[in-house]
């Protein structure tokens, strides 16, 4: 093999190594879920978001006799999934599970106030935008009265 040849022949080489070591970088957007901290940060803000709605006069009527702990785990579960994480949601539909609590447009609104509290307090600016523009149109199936 001449000198050329083997010349050429590294550099192919070189080129290969390259384009494969950038083709592994390639950089996946972080989900949602990853971006406002996984399951730590969603279990803070909806049990915040839980307490403070039971600790309300004009909206805890809906949570007598519920099982705080069992709802909050739910919660989260729905929310983990609808921002990119990979848990399982069994729980029931919006609607479903909202049916026959007769939620008024004023609660949910204080319900979502309360999100939006908490999330001021632990999430960016843009993740709480994104999450609050999923929950937005779950006031269809939710407010029935
Ligand atoms: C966008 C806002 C809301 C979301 C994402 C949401 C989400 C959920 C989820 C995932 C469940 C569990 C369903 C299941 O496990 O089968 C649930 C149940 C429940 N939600 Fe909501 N909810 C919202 C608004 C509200 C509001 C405004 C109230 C009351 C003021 C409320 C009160 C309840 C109660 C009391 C239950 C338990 C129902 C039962 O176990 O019989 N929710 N909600």
């Amino acid at each position: 093999m001449n000198k050329h040849v083997l010349i050429a022949l590294m550099l192919l080489l070189c080129s290969c190594v390259q384009m494969q070591s950038s083709s592994t970088k390639v950089a996946v957007a972080p989900t949602l879920f990853e971006r406002i901290g996984g399951l730590p940060v969603l279990n803070i803000v909806v049990s915040e978001t839980i307490d403070q709605s039971v600790n309300d006069p004009k909206i805890k009527r809906s949570f007598d006799g519920i099982k705080l702990s069992t709802l909050k785990q739910s919660v989260v579960d729905q929310l983990c999934v609808l921002t990119g994480g990979s848990c399982v949601y069994e729980g029931e539909t919006m609607q479903n599970s909202h049916r026959d609590l007769k939620i008024t447009t004023a609660e949910f609104e204080l319900f979502v106030e309360a999100f939006r509290t908490s999330l001021n307090k632990h999430v960016g600016e843009r993740e709480k935008n994104e999450l609050l523009k999923i929950l937005a149109p779950m006031k269809r199936d939710i407010v029935t009265n």
